[in-house]
């Protein structure tokens, strides 16, 4: 996500701005800018790329005075970082700046019809054509344009916007993207995330969804999209600043595992049209001849990759192998004409997944990267036109949980893309996997609310010792995860086995109080799973088993603690399930008092092989 903040009062712009951006500098980012009113009403616009020291510089070198302003750190996600895509971004005469945050699905359209009007773009961004569509409407209230403009944006938003026609006054907008607003005597101040505002005041405004919102000297003024004025209620921020950072959850890992109904959203809405696949930088040729497709990837990103073995091999009927990344580099791969090579990577900087990378187009395959991180090293090496990317937003916590669940939508959604385009899944079918797909975020949302379950379930097992993880086929590569999760956050020892592989050698370890957890959401294999159930149990294991609502009636008498998660459809219901298998491996690790957010030994990125 990126950071915004806005002020108009009686201090330097560019210093509170600046301020506020540090501030939220914790939340990732790769460019900042700020856009400051001047004492002539002129907007002077100073941007880079790189971190806040850059733009410091560039003020020093280039100084501008005025005491209205917005500021920008930008988290790239249409348009590699550079000083250009930077925000903030202006209209052609330069009259109107804006800083966004969230994703304008309907950009490409936009471009198109603005284009046409004269409009003519410097930067690579979606944000871009905000500026320039509200400069095509303008009628001189820049109020009154806001509201009409929200008719035309698709997507989410949250945007700061100074017009140099309205000098005294500062704009604010947002849906579906978060914004913070305060005033005090004779000062207003904006900004996407509480962090920001802390220093000047704890008296806050939460902006609602298609809410405009006008700062001045005189104070906020909130109008509805109907142009009805509102009373802007004010919330008292209790949080300190780091809790405030959380969005005040007590760690970024709970805080990014409630941002996934968001994150799967974003990286679904802007390839929601069933059978336009132009996202999907394949041709309907290749995507035919396709002999073979490889997965590389590392720890969460490889288990996603399993997930989509999987659907790729069931959906498209391509076959697909998964290949730790550090593995494939050196086993000599053969590589045929018509494969494809598909590297994930979150931060796209893995060292292990960018080798095997290189390897595979040293020995001819195509490559495709789904990186969360615009321009990251495995990105140019697959080439941005290579390159799908999830929304999920920075991930800070060093145990991925939003991106593996935006990796794992991402790989069903190119099965489902591959499978129509070479006739192997039916429209109907595909059309139901979409709607399944739209529905996906509410779903995952209400899963959240097994919160509070899970914290009573690991309050009471956290002093366990070793735990199993068992499912079959794409519950399999789920207990993978969930296991991971566990693993890296609590420091047990916990172990994902093929639920049928038990009697193969693993059961041997089961005994009175072992804890075995069940991933039970796929029809197909119930009967063999409650199977396994009771082996488990036979030997006095106890069982937290995880299935939808529709299986529980069955599962249920074989579990010890039931979590039932929102029926959806067999492909997504894996997904569904990791958020409580996070939530517990979240809640075990609380309540082992373990660093959550920083694990032992374990960076974000492992940039080393
Ligand atoms: C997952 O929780 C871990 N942080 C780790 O396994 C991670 O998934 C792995 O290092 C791959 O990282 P990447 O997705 O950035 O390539």
């Amino acid at each position: 996500m990126c950071g915004i903040v806005g002020y108009i009062g009686p201090k330097k712009a560019a210093d509170v701005l600046v301020n506020g951006l540090e501030r939220l500098s914790y939340r990732g980012y790769d460019s900042a800018g700020v856009a400051v009113m001047d004492e002539k009403g002129r907007l002077a616009v100073r941007k880079t790329k790189g971190k806040l020291e850059q733009l410091k510089r560039l003020l020093e070198e280039s100084p501008v005075d005025g005491c209205t302003g917005i500021g920008h750190t930008r988290w790239a996600t249409h348009g590699e970082p550079s000083d250009l895509n930077a925000h903030p971004h202006t209209d052609v005469k330069g009259g109107i700046a804006v800083v966004h945050n969230g994703i304008i699905e309907n950009h490409e359209a936009l471009r198109k019809h603005l284009e046409g009007c004269g409009a003519v773009f410097a930067s690579q961004t979606d944000t871009e054509v905000i500026a320039h569509l509200l400069n095509e409407l303008y009628d001189g209230d820049m109020l009154h344009t806001l509201l009409r403009a929200q008719g035309m944006l698709q997507g989410s938003y949250a945007i700061g916007v100074l017009c140099d026609r309205e000098p005294d006054q500062l704009f604010c907008m947002r849906c579906d993207s978060p914004l913070v607003a305060a005033c005090r005597e004779g000062e207003g101040f904006l900004a996407s995330d509480v962090p920001a505002l802390l220093s000047h005041t704890r008296d806050v405004v939460f902006l609602q969804d298609r809410q405009v919102g006008v700062l001045s000297r005189q104070g906020l003024r909130v109008i509805d999209e109907y142009g009805q004025a509102c009373e802007p209620s004010f919330f008292h921020v209790e949080w300190d600043q780091s809790s405030a950072e959380k969005g005040g959850f007590a760690h970024y890992m709970l805080k990014e595992i409630h941002e996934q109904p968001t994150a799967l959203q974003n990286t679904f809405a802007p390839r929601s049209r069933l059978g336009d696949f132009q996202w999907l930088p394949l041709s309907e040729d290749t995507a035919c001849r396709l002999r073979r497709i490889t997965i590389v990837a590392c720890g969460t990103a490889y288990h996603a990759g399993v997930m989509g073995k999987y659907a790729l091999e069931q959906l498209a009927r391509i076959p697909t192998e998964v290949d730790i990344a550090s593995e494939y580099r050196y086993r000599q791969p053969p590589v045929g004409e018509n494969e494809l090579l598909i590297a994930i990577s979150q931060s796209g900087e893995t060292a292990d997944t960018l080798a095997a990378l290189r390897e595979a187009k040293r020995r001819g395959a195509s490559v495709l990267a789904i990186c969360n991180a615009v321009g990251s090293t495995i990105t140019r090496e697959a080439g941005e036109e290579n390159t799908l990317y999830t929304y999920a937003g920075p991930e800070i916590a060093v145990a991925s949980t939003k991106a593996y669940v935006t990796q794992t939508e991402m790989m069903i959604m190119i099965a489902v893309a591959l499978g129509v385009m070479r006739n192997t899944l039916s429209m109907e079918r595909a059309e139901a996997l979409y709607q399944s797909l739209r529905e996906l975020p509410s779903k995952a949302a209400d899963t959240l609310g097994l919160e509070g379950r899970l914290q009573q379930i690991a309050s009471r097992m956290s002093s366990r010792k070793h735990v199993f993880f068992v499912g079959r086929s794409v519950d399999y590569a789920l207990s993978m995860e969930a296991a991971l999760k566990l693993k890296e956050v609590s420091y047990l020892f916990s172990e994902a086995y093929a639920a049928g592989e038990l009697k193969h050698g693993p059961i041997a370890l089961l005994k009175p109080g072992r804890l075995v957890v069940a991933c039970v959401t796929q029809p197909r294999v119930l009967e063999k799973m409650l199977a396994n159930l009771q082996e488990v149990r036979a030997r006095g294991a106890e069982v937290l088993a995880v299935c939808p609502d529709a299986l529980a009636q069955q599962v249920r008498p074989q579990a010890d603690e039931l979590i039932v998660i929102p029926d959806t459809d067999e492909w997504l219901a894996p997904l569904l399930a990791a958020i409580p298998l996070q939530l517990f491996a979240y809640c075990m690790a609380v309540a082992r008092g373990c660093d959550v957010d920083q694990p032992r030994n374990l960076a974000k990125s492992v940039t080393v092989e």
